[in-house]
């Protein structure tokens, strides 16, 4: 194998990751999460991540050169999510990413954490089809792209307009008395459920646009649960986690075949932590095969957040040529899917 040997580094949310790649080929994916500080608050403490990654960040890079067998000289480049993401996370990232860089002498490249989740299907199925569509589903983002160029050209084609998906499942586990982050457990409790138990509302199932609606299902789910614990009743616990799971999952399936079908392309990549999700994945396989349309999904490990998926976007950009970015790369918190290098 060839190709540019990358270091990644990611530190957006609550996972602090390092990878190393060479080309398409990963040669180490160390993580390390703060999930469980978060836990008991229901969601990710941005002060709590940020402190968390300051702990994390040395150790995990260390990790990540040791289980590649690599040597710091030796790298190409150093590649980092700047944006978007927790501005406090991505500033540990960011410094430590120049530190590296600067020290070693190698080229920065600032880059895009959304076009990082589409760019890590290549260490598992090859090079990326151009034009690709791509669903992008995690706690904090639900959008659907066009991928012309991951290394330069990326559009939007449709995004929540409230919840991210990750963020419903979070939600409605809280509600079942589930433990965070909620989309692990209930798609295991869903798997003894019936999806057709409860019809739970579709939003924007037909309105002809790309984008997604998750707060109105979500509210549904809570006020359904309430009413039958108001009534005394026992919650049919697996029947509404398979209910609710379907109705997500039909809503991103159904748009991400419809944006393949309205840009006339023929290549799905789905990415992000929901991507993870058994019945996600069985009914965009399902869907995809009806349309005509080749379906790529990273293994679960590379869906959620890891310094692997920037550490191959970098590749693929040192390959393009493309200019690196400056050591004064900023952090930008809420950097626009468009910009996949930041300057
Ligand atoms: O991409 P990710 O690790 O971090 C963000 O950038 O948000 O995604 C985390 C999200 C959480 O909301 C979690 O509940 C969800 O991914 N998730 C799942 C599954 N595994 C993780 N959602 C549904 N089914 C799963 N199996
Ligand atoms: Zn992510």
């Amino acid at each position: 194998m060839s190709g540019p040997l990358v270091l990644g580094i990611e530190t957006s949310c609550d996972e602090t990751g390092a990878g190393i790649v060479r080309g398409h080929e990963l040669l180490a994916d160390e993580v390390a999460s703060s999930m469980d500080q978060h836990a008991r608050f229901g969601g990710v403490v941005p002060e709590v991540a940020s402190r968390a990654h300051l702990e994390a960040i040395l150790p995990v890079l260390e990790g990540a050169f040791a289980k590649a067998g690599v040597k710091p000289a030796s790298i190409d480049a150093v590649a980092v999510t700047a944006g978007p993401g927790l501005a406090g996370a991505l500033m540990v990232g960011v410094a430590a990413a120049k530190a590296y860089a600067y020290a070693l002498g190698k080229p920065l490249y600032g880059v895009n954490h959304l076009a990082a989740h589409v760019a890590v299907d290549q260490l598992e199925h090859g090079p990326l089809p151009s034009p690709c569509v791509s669903l992008l589903v995690s706690g904090g983002h639900s959008s659907l792209l066009l991928v012309p160029d991951v290394t330069g050209e990326v559009q939007p084609l449709g995004a929540t307009i409230d919840d991210a998906a990750g963020e419903a499942y979070d939600k409605v586990a809280r509600v079942l008395g589930m433990p965070f982050p909620g989309g692990p457990p209930i798609d295991k409790a869903a798997a003894s459920g019936d999806p057709d138990a409860i019809k739970f509302p579709r939003a924007k199932y037909h309105d002809g646009t790309l984008d997604f609606s998750f707060a109105g299902l979500k509210t549904a789910v809570a006020r359904w649960v309430e009413a039958r614990r108001d009534a005394g009743e026992a919650v049919p616990v697996a029947d509404v986690a398979a209910s609710f799971q379907e109705a997500v999952v039909d809503v991103l399936t159904r748009k991400a075949v419809a944006a393949c079908r309205q840009y006339g392309v023929h290549d799905l990549v789905i990415g992000g932590g929901v991507a993870a999700n058994s019945r996600l994945r069985a009914m965009a396989a399902e869907r995809c095969e009806k349309a005509g349309v080749r379906l790529r999904v990273p293994r679960p490990r590379l869906c959620t957040d890891n310094g692997a998926m920037v550490a191959a976007l970098g590749a693929s950009i040192v390959a393009t040529g493309r200019p690196p970015s400056s050591l004064g790369l900023p952090a930008d918190s809420s950097l626009p899917v468009t910009d996949v290098l930041l300057h």
